[in-house]
């Protein structure tokens, strides 16, 4: 076989992303008995108590029946939910899922989509081993920056990128600055925002992209249920825009992704989360207070904005500390391979184990400290 001859050059070059090992692995190879998670931004509230009667309930049988191949029944809630057409909605297994299929209905080779530099990567992955083309701009000050992603779109710009708030920064556009970058755009192209952590936000001039639908028939809004809605290993997200563009999307779209099981828990979630929306948001505002007092003491630079978690910049390398808090039972991310040297970035959890990471940081720190 001629691999050589098969494969595209983009192929080639890319490097496939390789996730963590299991958890059991991991506490045997790093020696600890207990591991916090907090790598993933996962809700350490679980999913809301609604759809965790879905799953207990969930007749085994089931697993037997395809799935709605569209998540119907969902898509009726959230058009309910939201004041939308079902048809506006397109449902993935994880929103990650919906990002590839954006990108392959509107990109060809020679096209390119336009994004942050240091953002949610999975933009720029699916781009590269599509083969199409990336402009990445540098955020300024931290956040997306408006001019430099205007700047950049061309002629062959077939979609943009923004996360709000941004994954990992945490920064978060206000209305108005969005407003005026898609007045700007214009419709020479689709606007994705990624509003993966959108429930989070406490900033009060934050914009609701579902709420400028109308408006801009070019903007495409992904949700998920795995951050706020703690049904991650579910995988289950969805994407909403205009009822053209959303047609055009579900065209590279591969029907009967979402299990049903995960179709039944979000449905819950949507149509009775409300009382674990405010509970994950309690626990946040608690959790980050205490953080920024925290690694304040500590004199460490850190960024503690939007979003379900913090990046602090580390005096060591940032694979050495992951290292040294695996032993102590405690995941954190690395940001080197997304562009923050010796950063890492923090999911806000409950006290307790939050303390623990504050106590493993001071101590791993204090000979450079
Ligand atoms: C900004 C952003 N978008 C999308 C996702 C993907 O979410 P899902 O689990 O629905 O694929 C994540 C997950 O970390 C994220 O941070």
């Amino acid at each position: 076989m001629d691999l050589e001859r098969l494969v595209p050059s983009y192929i080639k070059q890319f490097q496939a992303y390789v996730p963590s090992k299991p958890d059991e692995e991991l506490k045997r190879l790093f020696g600890c008995p207990v591991l916090h998670r907090l790598n993933n931004n996962e809700n350490p509230l679980g999913p809301p108590p609604a759809a965790r009667e879905v799953i207990r309930q969930f007749p085994p049988a089931r697993s037997a029946l395809y799935p709605s191949g569209d998540s119907y029944s969902l898509r009726l809630a959230l058009a309910e939910r939201f004041g939308k057409e079902p048809g506006q909605f397109l449902v993935g297994n994880g929103s990650t899922e919906v990002i590839t299929a954006v990108i392959k209905a509107f990109c060809e080779q020679g096209d390119n989509i336009v994004t942050a530099d240091r953002t949610f990567a999975v933009y720029e992955w699916v781009a590269e081993f599509s083969g199409v083309g990336r402009h990445l701009v540098p955020l300024k000050d931290f956040a997306f920056d408006d001019e430099g992603l205007l700047a950049r779109i061309d002629g062959k710009t077939k979609v943009v990128f923004i996360c709000n708030p941004n994954n990992p920064t945490g920064t978060c556009w206000p209305l108005e600055q969005l407003i005026r970058f898609l007045d700007r755009v214009d419709g020479r192209c689709v606007v994705v925002l990624d509003e993966a952590y959108i429930e989070y936000v406490e900033q009060a001039n934050a914009p609701d992209g579902v709420a400028l639908l109308d408006r801009y028939p070019n903007l495409v809004v992904f949700r998920t249920f795995s951050k706020m809605y703690g049904l991650a290993g579910l995988r289950i997200g969805y994407l909403v825009g205009s009822l053209s563009v959303v047609d055009l999307i579900r065209r590279a779209y591969v029907v009967y992704s979402v299990n049903s099981l995960a179709q039944a828990a979000a449905r819950a979630a949507v149509e009775q989360g409300g009382e674990h929306v405010q509970a994950t948001r309690a626990l946040m505002h608690a959790g980050k207070a205490f953080l920024r007092e925290a690694l304040g003491s500590l004199g460490l630079p850190f960024l503690c904005h939007e979003g379900s978690y913090v990046m602090v910049k580390v005096p060591v390398s940032d694979t050495l500390l992951y290292r040294r808090l695996m032993k102590r039972g405690l995941m954190i991310r690395t940001m080197s391979g997304f562009r923050f040297p010796n950063w890492i970035r923090v999911t806000v959890v409950g006290r307790e184990v939050l303390e623990q990471f504050v106590e493993g940081l001071a101590e791993e720190l204090k000979p450079v400290l």
